[in-house]
């Protein structure tokens, strides 16, 4: 597995909320992607959930109490805080805050946190009024001037019934925010990366659009790639239904002279562009302003040129594209490394099935400005995505520091 939380050591901390049985969708899939878990419960945890339902997922170590001599715990009460890559706190609430904000250490779980210098990620959970009660506010920042991560929590339905801030992140929120954190120091940081996704959609009148079967899939990945090595990333994003990326910037267009706006705009502050949208190379030479109403004629629609973003793209920055193609895989991809002033293209075969529309692997070849090809296996999309990134980060290095 190869992904970010492959082989980290985590310590997930689960205080006492109703959010807790988010905790062990969040356990599992944390075990999923290959992190090692060892989780710690608060007394106030052990009365919503059991510590046999995060053993039996996560088949490692379930600590909850401090005092307990037959735990390994209590034998080895820091090897957990030494060894950590990061503890995890979700839910963390009111009362565990304010705990941490005053640096108390009474439970295994404190006790850790104050004896790791791993980085430390509070999820809170809590009904409205007790997020926005000042003690709250100020122990938040507290805590974050101290350099710890807030992730949430959001708005919307609470336990209570009310509506308001307080509902624990949902799980692929929280793995995105892990993911970056464990990354924040990674190869790229101090580098801004803009990656374009998705298909753009070009409006024929108000209802109707052309557009493509790009599911932005793989420049979401890209994003998020680039994000668990440290980097600022921009996502200029066409429609996809797909969720924003957590930490990362996204900026949402539908046609492709919105996306050229925005990534001419993006990459004045930018190291480097991905292009991985597919971008419609012809729009509508009008668009209607009803709604156009059927004959029994037929129907022609004039087409014209969209503007080339890849190409017209100049700065010193990095510039990748990607080449979609049916035949001649990589003598098309090499004429547009030529005629697009490219760093490198990511071709890949749309005929295969493992790297069609919609599917998470890709099977790609990498082409350099030298015209050298280096063809990848199956890979999934954010595997292709730290590929690219490897070059990317060696023609960066070239290039010098970072702006
Ligand atoms: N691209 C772009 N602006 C456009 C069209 C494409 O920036 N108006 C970018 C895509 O994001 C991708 C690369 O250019 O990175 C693809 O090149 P392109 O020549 O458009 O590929 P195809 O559409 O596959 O070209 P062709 O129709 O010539 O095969």
């Amino acid at each position: 597995m190869a992904g970010p939380l492959a082989g980290k050591h985590i310590v997930l901390g689960v205080t006492g909320s109703i959010a807790c049985y988010k905790a062990l969708d969040l356990a599992s899939k944390l075990v999923q992607a290959g992190a090692l878990v060892d989780t710690m419960l608060t007394y106030g945890a052990t009365r919503f959930v059991t510590p046999l339902a995060f053993r039996s997922l996560t088949h490692r170590v379930v600590v909850t109490d401090i005092f307990d001599p037959n735990s390994e715990f209590a034998n080895e009460h820091v090897a957990l805080a030494r060894q950590a890559d990061i503890v995890v706190i979700a839910p963390a609430t009111v009362h565990c805050i304010a705990k941490l904000a005053a640096g108390l250490a009474d439970d295994p779980l404190t006790t850790t946190v104050i004896a790791t210098s791993a980085p430390l990620l509070v999820a809170p959970a809590m009904d409205a009024n007790m997020f926005d009660h000042p003690a709250t506010q100020e122990n938040l920042a507290k805590l974050r001037g101290r350099g710890v991560i807030i992730a949430g929590p959001a708005a919307g339905r609470l336990a209570s019934g009310l509506m308001g801030m307080g509902r624990l992140l949902e799980t692929a929120q929280l793995l995105g925010h892990i993911a970056a954190t464990l990354g924040r120091q990674g190869d790229l940081a101090g580098r801004t990366i803009v990656v374009s996704a998705g298909g753009t959609q070009e409006a024929i009148d108000p209802v109707r659009v052309i557009t493509n079967h790009s599911s932005g899939k793989m420049g979401y990945a890209l994003a998020e790639a680039a994000r668990d090595r440290g980097a600022r990333v921009v996502l200029v994003a066409a429609p996809t239904g797909l969720p924003d990326p957590p930490l990362v910037r996204v900026v949402r267009v539908r046609s492709a002279q919105e996306m050229a706006e925005a990534v001419f705009q993006e990459v004045k502050h930018a190291d480097a562009l991905i292009m991985a949208a597919a971008v419609a190379d012809y729009r509508p030479e009008s668009t209607a302003e009803q709604k156009i109403k059927k004959s029994s004629a037929g129907l022609s629609l004039a087409l014209t040129r969209t503007t080339d973003i890849l190409a017209e793209a100049r700065g010193a920055f990095v510039k990748v594209g990607f080449a979609a193609e049916s035949q001649d895989l990589v003598e098309n991809a090499r004429a547009k490394v030529r005629a697009k002033g490219l760093d490198l293209i990511v071709a890949n075969d749309i005929t295969d099935p493992q790297s069609g529309f919609g599917v998470d692997t890709n099977k790609v070849t990498l082409i350099d400005r030298e015209l050298r090809a280096e063809e990848l296996p199956v890979l999934t999309k954010y595997e292709v995505g730290q590929r690219v990134l490897d070059r990317v980060r060696e023609l960066l290095a070239e290039s010098g520091p970072g702006r």
